[in-house]
């Protein structure tokens, strides 16, 4: 096990496109850091360059003490699990966890205690002798899994690897690989597309746009403090709804007008957050995340702020009610909240609209119904605050933001 340090690495492929820009990174020994992003920001290639796969344009890359950029793939000492198992068809379970340490002539015996391990923490001991086209998605994983497992790396670096899975399956076998990564105490690089995988797997979370590192940090810090639009919107579902408002002071505490509606922004948060004076008779870009909103109409629900308007759509899950509703204040359009759009499959937002769809999560009492006058409670005390020119979050100690700070001018 080892430390692998990222410092400055790029990648610019042979026809120009610039995959991966001055990435720094500091994976410590023994951990589970989680590389998330939209599909084409970078992060295969960031991860096969640390493989030894791809080669490095330019950066050191470190694992333990050694610098690798020039050490070849097998001797890098790197396990990686891809999402396509790769698995050999013709050979047993038994043959294909095994064929990496046969490779390397490794005494039969010692071949098959770790086999025997291997196949006994991930479950597949029944199933040693079986072929992979006699396995279930997730056993056929499990043996991919196993053939890191067997050969004792340095760090696991994965590439998507529940990605082939159903839901189900991939809930279950993201639980597992959590367990297993703890249990061996192994580095581990793990590439995903999928915010939630990264939460629930990730020691720390990094966050890539476009081959730049926008914010690294444990999965609660990212949620609370986003460092930039692009982070705030690409870390929760549904996502922060953002919206252009303006702010004035008014008294200790500040008024916050959003479409025409005024909310009144706790002096607390003022005084936690100074820099936002500097934002007091200006425009500003808001963020309210679902669940700091709920039905006004509650018993009990008193405090915050109160938003009039009638929902579009009420959507029931149990639990909680999405309750979809407008606001009359225009969205906020940048380029990360344009890149997270495309990422979301959505036409681009329109910076002219006078309108943003805002979701809500209410609680199961609400009586919310489509179509029906709404109110609104804002928990104005949780109110997240951007820059409407750079994005960049209003934070007083910019904590895990300083770090990338250099790549995202990059
Ligand atoms: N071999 C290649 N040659 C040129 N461009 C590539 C190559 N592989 C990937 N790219 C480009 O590099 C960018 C990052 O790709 P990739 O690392 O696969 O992203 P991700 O894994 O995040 O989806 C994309 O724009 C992709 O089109
Ligand atoms: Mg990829």
């Amino acid at each position: 096990m080892a430390q692998v340090r990222l410092s400055g690495i790029g990648k610019t492929y042979p026809d120009g496109t610039s995959a991966v820009k001055g990435l720094d990174l500091d994976i410590a020994d023994g951990e589970f850091l989680v590389l998330v992003g939209p599909s084409g920001c970078g992060k295969t290639t960031a991860l096969r360059m640390v493989a030894g796969l791809e080669e490095i344009s330019s950066g050191t890359l470190t694992i333990g003490d050694r610098v690798v950029n020039r050490t070849p793939a097998r001797d890098r000492d790197v396990a990686m699990v891809f999402q396509s198992y790769a698995l050999y068809p013709h050979l047993s379970v038994r043959d294909n966890i095994a064929f990496g340490l046969q490779l390397r002539k490794l005494p039969k015996r010692a071949i098959k205690e770790r086999v025997e391990e291997a196949a006994e923490t991930l479950g597949l001991t029944e199933h040693l002798d079986r072929r992979p086209r006699n396995l279930s998605g997730g056993q056929r994983q499990r043996v991919a899994m196993g053939r890191a497992i067997v050969r004792q790396p340095q760090a696991f670096l994965m590439d998507e690897p529940l990605s082939n899975l159903d839901a189900k399956l991939r809930v279950q076998m993201r639980a597992e690989i959590s367990r297993i990564q703890r249990d061996l105490g192994v580095t581990t690089v793990y590439v995903t597309h999928d915010q939630v995988e990264a939460m629930t797997l990730g020691d720390r979370v990094a966050v890539l746009k476009k081959g730049v590192l926008q914010q690294v940090a444990p999965p609660q810090e990212l949620y609370n403090h986003p460092a930039n639009l692009f982070v705030a919107g690409f870390i929760g579902s549904p996502a922060m709804n953002l919206l252009q408002g303006r702010l004035d002071a008014d008294g200790p505490g500040a008024r916050l007008e959003l479409g025409g509606q005024a909310l009144a922004v706790p002096a607390r948060l003022l005084a936690e957050r100074p820099r936002l004076r500097e934002y007091l008779g200006r425009d500003i870009a808001v963020g309210i995340r679902p669940e700091d909103m709920d039905d006004a109409d509650l018993d009990g629900a008193d405090g915050g702020a109160v938003l009039s308007s009638t929902t579009d759509l009420v959507e029931a899950l149990g639990p909680e009610l999405l309750v979809h509703f407008q606001v009359p204040a225009p969205p906020v359009v940048t380029e990360d909240t344009k890149e997270l759009a495309r990422d979301a499959g959505a036409d681009n937002v329109d910076a002219a609209a006078p309108y943003s769809d805002v979701i809500a999560r209410f609680s199961p009492r609400s009586q919310a119904r489509s179509g029906r006058p709404v109110r609104v409670r804002v928990d104005t005390g949780r109110l997240y605050f951007f820059d409407p020119a750079t994005g960049d979050g209003i934070w007083d100690e910019p904590a895990s933001a300083t770090q990338q700070k250099e790549g995202t001018h990059a």
